[in-house]
């Protein structure tokens, strides 16, 4: 059985004798299923790059259960301590200077390494456990909708799936924030996610630069954004707003293999084709629970065979909508 529940301290065990002998094994972390590893452990770090079949140049983010063990694999920069206080354990990833013992394999050969502390309690106690740093990627293939379910992880890998601790669905739905304080006189946001720009500015109080998604997917500074990420195998097509996304859809005149998502349920007279499969991403239209059912919906969809295209809404543009929205242009990108 791939899917071990999480609830079973038989289970927990067992995971942790894995991650120890250099396995890797699927884990539930307040964000997504991450897929993870000894992070010091160069047999491990290679097996989520083969299972994943993620380019070399594209590096992991270490996990660690407190910030004195960040100074394990970074040097710490005095303005992470306030961010620290406010964030972590949480969905915040930040980029430092990295120290010798981590593998170059980790860090695809960079000077800088992303860590962060995770908050989801199985995640901790398996990272107390094994009292090893451990690098989680988000457990899908390269490229495809980022898991918030075990049963995601297992649909998407497949035979090559490794055991997956269910700690059921994930909280917030959509990856970490990250943000680079290599340069800690300029620090700078290289992805949007759960904890928008206003909350890491405020606590930091300076004004930050936002770099997400790179011209150049080779870029050194954001390895990793490349503009085309998190896709269904089926196109999408985002819509800015409700009158272009009808207009558009209409055009088709034909509805029968059409999936369409929208942001918040619509009004009773709200007039959309009834041969579409139409779904929405939050009932009364809270961002928060938009993201927590967006990889759900597109997951979803991308597995009705019928299916031939997906029209999604753009959601507000604020707060964590920024990430849906970053994470739904990236999805477009590739149709
Ligand atoms: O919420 C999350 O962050 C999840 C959970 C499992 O922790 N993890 C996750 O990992 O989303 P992944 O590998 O799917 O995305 C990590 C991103 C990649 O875009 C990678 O290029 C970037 O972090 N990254 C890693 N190390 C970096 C570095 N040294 N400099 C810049 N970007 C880096
Ligand atoms: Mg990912």
């Amino acid at each position: 059985m791939k899917i071990l529940s999480g609830d079973n301290p038989e289970n927990l065990k067992k995971v942790v004798e894995l991650l120890r002998c250099g396995n890797v094994v699927a884990l539930p972390t307040e964000t997504v299923y991450g897929l993870a590893g000894d992070a010091l452990c160069p047999k491990a770090v290679g097996l989520i790059f083969e299972i994943k079949k993620r380019p070399a140049n594209d590096p992991l983010i270490v996990h660690v259960p407190s910030f004195e063990e960040i100074e394990r694999v970074a040097y710490v920069p005095s303005l992470l301590t306030k961010l620290a206080e406010a964030f972590w354990p949480g969905p915040l990833t930040v980029i430092l200077r990295k120290k010798a013992c981590v593998p170059d394999l980790v860090t695809s050969g960079l000077p800088s390494i992303a860590v962060r502390i995770p908050a989801h309690p199985l995640f901790r106690k398996i990272l107390k456990s094994v009292n090893r740093p451990l690098a989680a990627p988000s457990a899908n293939p390269f490229g495809y909708v980022s898991p918030t379910r075990a049963e995601h992880v297992v649909s998407s890998f497949g035979e090559t799936c490794p055991c997956v601790l269910d700690g059921g669905p994930t909280d917030y739905g959509i990856e970490s924030t990250i943000l680079s304080l290599v340069t800690p006189s300029d620090p700078m946001v290289l992805r949007p996610g759960p904890l928008s720009t206003e909350d890491l500015s405020g606590i930091l109080d300076c004004p930050l630069t936002v770099r997400t998604v790179s011209a150049d997917p080779n870029s050194p500074v954001t390895p990793g954004s490349f503009p085309s990420h998190y896709s269904p195998q089926t196109p999408l097509q985002l819509h800015e707003d409700l009158e272009s996304m009808h207009r558009e859809i209409n055009r088709k005149g034909s509805f029968e293999n059409t999936g369409i998502i929208l942001f918040k349920k619509p009004p009773c007279n709200e007039r959309w084709p009834t041969e579409a499969k139409l779904l929405w991403l939050s009932e009364h239209g809270n961002l928060g629970e938009a993201a927590s059912r967006l990889y759900r919906i597109l997951r979803m969809l991308d597995t009705d065979p019928s299916l031939e295209v997906i029209h999604c809404e753009a959601s507000p543009d604020t707060g964590i909508g920024i990430a849906i929205n970053d994470r739904l242009r990236r999805a477009a990108t590739a149709s």
